[in-house]
């Protein structure tokens, strides 16, 4: 395979960026295709000619439906011969609930082949380019777009090269750093456009993570609604597909508090509990297939006063392992979304925040401890800022910075 660079292209490779950019937004189109990641393909013709002609483009949509690659390969109804292919993920190379990309590619006469990302699963992790290579086709990495292949499907990433999702923490906080009032209180800090923003962040997840403390105190369905997301009906159509499931809605109840009437329980879709091995449970046993609860003997005895819970990086394990979650959305109180962040285990903090004063006797955005002098403090890299509706978003990277 050869790596190229956009600043030393040949004459007839000068519009490949364009066409690898394409490949990158039509899989972008996609709000999650779990547990598989999100694959654009762009076939193009006649490359070193005058008219360089796209002659199709397919994405992944789905768990279980067809692959970028085929996808686009179908409209060319066996017409490829000698075209290249732009695909943002090296194809795969097994055969799963669909068949292996490389032979399609290779039967239908690709002549070359570029990417934008290898694939880190342990089924593929070269053997897709090693295969195109064997049968002739020439492979090409384009190296600068390998960041942006590689964050559109950070979760997967994340799985396969760490074994636990990629964690997103999203919290909605007053001008005055405040998130409930005291009586617990929350709903709505936010206007409307921020709460259709947060539908958007649902749905691209595989599973959402919530304490007990929220359950018990706002009884959240966090569900998503297709009608709420933030858009329009073209986008709404193309990504329909991945709206067909609802994302696992995860409860971490040390000491078994949740009750079977709650929403995360009963609503559409499928509800995870955590609690410890010695939870006294309100939950029957037989709840059918609405719910499951898995008990826990690791124990967190991280705070003064002993207080044993749900282990998180056991959690995400778990998830990663038996549910193959590869983004993950913490929507909670500050009890458990601090404890998320002492452990080190969010990679992104996601805050929504309203021009509204709610006082110092509202409950805080977090409940850090211990920090006393200014050397203490992290500081982390704010990727960006906007504003939606009147209130402003701040994704901020929370990745350790050297
Ligand atoms: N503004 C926002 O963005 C936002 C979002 C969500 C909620 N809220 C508000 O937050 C308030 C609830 O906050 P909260 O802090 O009480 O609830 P929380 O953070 O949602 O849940 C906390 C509970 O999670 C359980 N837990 C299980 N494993 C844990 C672990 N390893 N570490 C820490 N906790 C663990 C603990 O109960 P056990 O020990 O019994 O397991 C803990 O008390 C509500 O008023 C709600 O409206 C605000």
């Amino acid at each position: 395979m050869q790596t190229l660079h956009s600043n030393a292209l040949s004459p007839e490779q000068l519009r490949w960026p364009e066409h690898m950019a394409r490949a990158l937004a039509i899989a972008g189109s996609v709000l999650t295709a779990a547990p598989n990641p999100r694959v654009g393909c762009v076939l193009v013709a006649d490359l070193a000619g005058p008219n360089d002609e796209q002659i199709a483009e397919g994405w992944h949509k789905g768990a279980g439906l067809p692959h970028a690659e085929p996808e686009a390969l179908a409209q060319m109804q066996g017409e490829a011969k000698g075209a290249t292919a732009f695909v943002t993920l090296e194809p795969c190379c097994h055969t799963g609930r669909t068949g292996p990309c490389s032979t399609a590619l290779i039967a239908a006469g690709i002549q070359q082949l570029v990417i934008a990302s290898r694939d880190p699963n342990p089924k593929v992790s070269g053997g897709g380019i090693a295969e195109l290579e064997a049968a002739g086709v020439a492979v090409f990495f384009l190296a600068e777009f390998e960041a942006e292949a590689r964050a559109l499907n950070r979760g997967f990433f994340s799985r396969m090269e760490r074994g636990r999702p990629f964690v997103r923490c999203k919290l909605a906080m007053s001008l005055d750093g405040r998130t409930a009032l005291a009586n617990g209180e929350s709903q709505w800090i936010t206007g409307a456009a921020a709460r259709a923003d947060v539908q958007r962040l649902r749905a691209e997840s595989d599973a959402i993570v919530t304490g007990i403390g929220t359950v018990l105190a706002d009884n959240p369905a966090l569900t998503v609604r297709p009608e709420s997301l933030p858009l329009d009906e073209n986008a709404l159509a193309l990504t329909q597909p991945s709206l067909a499931k609802q994302p696992l809605r995860v409860v971490l109840d040390s000491r078994g508090r949740l009750a079977p009437s709650a929403k995360v329980i009963t609503e559409d879709g499928h509800c995870v509990v955590y609690s410890l091995a010695t939870a006294d449970t309100q939950l029957p046993t037989d709840a059918g297939s609405g719910f499951e609860r898995r008990l826990f003997e690791t124990l967190e005895t991280k705070d003064a006063a002993a207080v044993t819970r749900v282990d998180l990086a056991s959690v995400l394990d778990s998830l990663a392992l038996q549910d193959q979650c590869n983004e993950l959305l913490v929507e909670a109180g500050a009890t458990l979304s601090t404890a998320f962040l002492e452990a080190g285990l969010v990679d992104e903090l996601i805050v929504y925040i309203a021009p509204k004063l709610m006082g110092s006797d509202a409950q805080p955005l977090l409940t850090l401890q211990g920090l006393t002098q200014m050397s203490q403090l992290t500081e982390y890299k704010i990727k960006s800022s906007q504003q939606i509706g009147n209130d402003l978003r701040l994704v901020v990277d929370c990745t350790p910075r050297c």
